[in-house]
This record gives structure tokens, sequence and C-alpha cells, in this order.
């Protein structure tokens, strides 16, 4: 595939690194995560048009701090530092860094220059998101100062003719008005980038690699109707047509006429492939009767689905390729990419290549993050309500039951949580939230319909905000909405008496009830 132009992210371990890659790749530039650790040799066979230096937790005049070769601001490639990275390029060319004064922290007005190439079109004074306990006091020798706060003598620095850039603040946060102006400068205006990473053609290539890769050979792919699985396997479905066979497995522990939409799209005319819909629910059902420990029923509804997945394979005979669904934060988290620790453990399809026999993996979104994801599924012409999906957890309805899965109860959680997705939906409240559903409390109690005393379940809704799934607020919903579910709920679905809602954040609660 023809190389785009490339920005690299050398990450020192800041919470916000995987935001600078987004907002590079939102200005249509390509942009990878590095760890400082990888070194010079690594950074220049990325063969970047531009590096940034992240933040980072530490301080640059400690001895164990992470560092760089200063070498890497003699390869004649322009440098951005934020905030730790700002810091570290300032000290390893000769300025001072030291502990300020008053540790700066949120949103700050911030004096900028207007000479600076980095800050054209960006207002003189601007809102800054500031997060440092070190300074800048003095910069290296080279520098000139191009903006300040009242607490921070240097907020930025650069050596025009080195191309050489340092920020205090984080421009690659939202709280940072004009952050994506000034990251939109470097790439641009110091980077002298084109903009080539753009999904139709990202689209494009990709299908023309896979093609070549998989020549006449047959692949294989899990669909769980999620948005990575179902963009993985329209891509795939476009290389190489009926090569591919998709296999989806209703569980019956799936949202309401999910299965029903899954088949008319992959089985329908616009997605050339086998697919296979294999009706697994009485059997789900049976293994998870009398079972009420959350991790076992996960462990339960995993295995199965590799049995299943191995039974299926084995009836299509050999395969060449498997596909799976794996996104750009996947590689990152899983500790391929930048510096971050955290191990993704919920993994939808964990375990598969142990029981199927291939030859080879294929991960065509393997660079893309989720709002890439998204753009590449409706180039390659995905329904909305498909590539728009909340995430939506691999033992599905399972975790959202407490305690034993019945037939009935999913089917009244299925009811609700379709009532509930109506609602939020018609009150246009879709956007503003990252995951909403219902789930069904094992509480039973009394009420009172018509003349009759109940003795009855209570639905618990949930609505969350988040950025990254680790921390998550409870959303406010207007209570008129609220309102409206509520007596729906307990009109449309039997059985259940009483709704609440849940206002508790992760952490202490977790997203799911289970
Ligand atoms: P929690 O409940 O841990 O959820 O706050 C964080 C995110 O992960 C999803 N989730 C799962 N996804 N298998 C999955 O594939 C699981 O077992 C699982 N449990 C939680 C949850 O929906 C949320 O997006």
């Amino acid at each position: 595939m023809a190389e785009n132009e490339k920005v690299l992210v050398v990450d020192f371990g800041g919470q916000y690194n995987q935001l600078i890659a987004r907002r590079v790749r939102e200005c249509n530039v390509y942009c990878e995560i590095i760890s400082y650790r990888a070194g010079l040799d690594a950074i220049r066979a990325a063969n970047p048009v531009g590096i940034i230096l992240t933040g980072g937790p530490n301080s640059v005049y400690l001895e164990d701090a992470p560092t760089m070769d200063p070498a890497l601001f003699e390869m004649g490639i322009p440098v951005l530092g934020i905030c730790y990275g700002s810091q570290l390029m300032s000290h390893l060319l000769g300025g001072h860094v030291c502990r300020a004064p008053e540790r700066e922290y949120g949103k700050t007005l911030v004096h900028t220059s207007s000479q600076s190439p980095i800050f054209q079109n960006v207002s003189r004074d601007t809102i800054c998101w500031m997060s440092h306990n070190d300074y800048i006091e003095t910069p290296a020798p080279g520098f000139m100062i191009t903006a300040y706060t009242d607490n921070c003598p240097v907020a930025a620095a650069e050596n025009r003719e080195k191309n050489l850039y340092a920020v205090q603040f984080h421009p690659e946060v939202l709280h940072t008005q004009e952050g994506k102006q000034m990251l939109h400068n470097f790439v641009y205006n110091v980077c002298g980038c084109k903009g080539d990473w753009k999904m139709d053609s990202f689209v494009e290539r990709s299908i023309a690699a896979l093609r070549e890769k998989i020549g006449d050979g047959k692949v294989l792919c899990a669909l769980s109707g999620g948005v990575d699985s179902s963009v993985a396997a329209a891509m795939l479905s476009k290389a190489v047509g009926s090569q591919l066979t998709c296999v989806f497995v209703d569980h019956g522990l799936l949202r309401k006429n999910e299965m029903e939409q899954v088949c008319e799209i992959f089985g329908g005319d616009e997605f050339e492939m086998n697919f296979i819909c294999v009706d697994a629910r009485q059997r789900y059902y049976d293994k998870l009767a009398g079972v009420e420990e959350p991790e076992k029923k996960r462990k339960i509804i995993g295995e199965e689905f590799i049995r299943i997945f191995e039974e299926e394979a084995k009836k299509i005979g050999r395969v060449d390729f498997l596909v799976q669904g794996t996104i750009y934060p996947d590689v990152v988290e899983s500790g391929l990419g930048g510096e971050s620790t955290v191990i993704k453990s919920h993994h939808n399809v964990g375990g598969l290549p142990d029981y199927v026999d291939f030859k080879e993996i294929v991960e065509p979104l393997r660079d893309l993050f989720k709002d890439e994801v998204r753009q590449a599924g409706r180039e390659l012409g995905l329904p909305e309500y498909l590539v728009s999906r909340q995430p939506f957890p691999g033992p599905g309805l399972a975790v959202r039951i407490i305690g034993e899965v019945t037939p009935e109860k999913v089917a009244m959680v299925q009811d609700a949580d379709a009532i509930w997705r109506e609602e939020i939906a018609k009150a246009g409240l879709e956007s503003q939230l990252s995951q909403y559903f219902a789930a069904l409390t094992n509480m039973r109690s009394v009420g009172v319909m018509g003349d009759e005393r109940t003795y009855d379940y209570a639905i618990a809704l949930r609505a969350v905000t988040t950025v990254d799934f680790m921390t998550a607020e409870s959303a406010e919903i207007p209570w008129s909405v609220l309102q409206t579910v509520t007596s729906r709920i307990v009109n449309e679905v039997k059985h259940v008496n009483r709704v609440l809602y849940d206002c508790t954040g992760k952490p202490p609660a977790t997203i799911e009830w289970e």
C-alpha cells in the first residue's frame, strides 16, 4: 500500500496521548503512536514528516526521567513538544526547567504571539488547558517565547529556524478552545503536510491490498453485529466476495430485533459473502439455566461461542485467513503502540486462534480509531444505525439480567431496552450519550395495577457519558423523558411494575450491572 505522510507521536506516558493522534488524524494526516523507549532508530525508520512529544507524569530533572537522544532535534524533522515534551525539549537543548511556584491546572487564559506559525488564525488571548507542576523558566538558546500566562512565563516557545516548537498546555483536549487549529497549524504550516489521510481513499486502498494479500484464499469472520466486526466484514466482502464466510451466532442475548437487522444487511444483496446465522438460543438458555454468578455466565457464553464457531469452521473446511476486528486503541492498549499499560480485558473473540485451523490473521482496521472505523463503515455502505451503534458487551443481555437468565427475563429486558432506546432517540439525546440500556434487577416488589396487587420486577435504566469507558458519569436525563419511558415500560412490558434510574458514576459502580 502506498505510504501516507505520517506524523509520529512519541509517547511519554501522558493520559491524553491517544487524543493527540486522533486530533492529528482529524486534520487528515495519518498519525501513529510510538513509545519513547523505541529510540531514535525506530523513529527514523518510521519516516515521519513531523514528531510530537507528548505529556507525561515525570519531571525532566529527576534521575530516571524518560528522555530522548537529543540528536532527535538535529534530524531536520519538525518537532512539537507538549507539556512534558516541551519541558524535555527545553531541558535537553540547554533551557531551564524547574518546579513552578504555583501548580497550574485547568482552563487558563494564554496570551499568544501573532508571529508564531503555531498561532496563525488563533486569538491573541485564548483559553488553553493546563496541567503541570513544572515549567520552563528559561527557554533553550535560540528559542523565543511565543505565549505566556499570568503564572507561566513560557507557555510556548519556538526555534523557527530548526522547526522546534514547545507548548506547555494541551492543544489536544477540547478544553483548549483553539487547540485543533494549533495542531492543524503544526501539521500544515510547519510540517508541510498535504492532508492525504481520508477514509474514502483508505477504504479503497485497503480493499485493493486485501485482495492482493488474500488471492483466492478462503476467509472466515466471526460477526458480532458490533461496529468493528461489521465494518471488517463489509470491507472483506468488497475485497473477496464469496471467498468470505461470516458466522453470526444468535445466543439469544441480543437486543430486540438485532438478529433480524444483522441478517438483513449481511445476508442481503449489498454484501457478497457466505453468511451463516446460527440460531443457538436454546443451546445458550440450557447452558445458562440455574447459573447466577456473573463471571460464570461470561465464561459459559464465551466458551460456547468458541465451540459453535469451531463447529461451523469445521463444516467450511480449511480456511486460510481469520478476520479480527482489532482497532488501533486495542493495539495501543495491549502495549504495542505507546506507553499505555492498560490491557484490554473485554475482547469479543478472545481465544479463537487456538481453536480454528487457519494460516494467518487479517486485521483490516488495525490502524483506525473508533470514529474512523465508523467513517469507513459509512464509505462501505453500512446503514447509520449500525455504524453509530453504541458498545454492546459480548455476553450481551446476560450481564444485564441480574442472577439467572431465562427466556422470559430476556424478553422483558429486550422490550424495556427497546422502549428506552426509542424514547432517547425521540428526545434527540443519542449523540450526547456514550452508552444507555435497560437492566433487569433481580428484585420484585409490591405494586398496584388497576385494582390488583402486583408482585413484579424492577427495571433499571442506565445512561452514561464517558470518553474511555474506564470512568463514566451518569447522564442527566430530562425528567419528562424518564416519565414517558417509565409509563411506557410499566404499561407495555409484562411483569414490570417499577422503573429505577441509575445515578451512579463509575467508579464506584461499573457501567454494566454485572
Ligand atoms: P464496565 O461494566 O466494566 O464496562 O464498566 C465498560 C465497557 O465494557 C463493556 N463490557 C463488556 N464488553 N464483554 C464485552 O465485550 C464483557 O464481558 C463486558 N463487560 C462490560 C461495557 O458494555 C462498557 O462499554
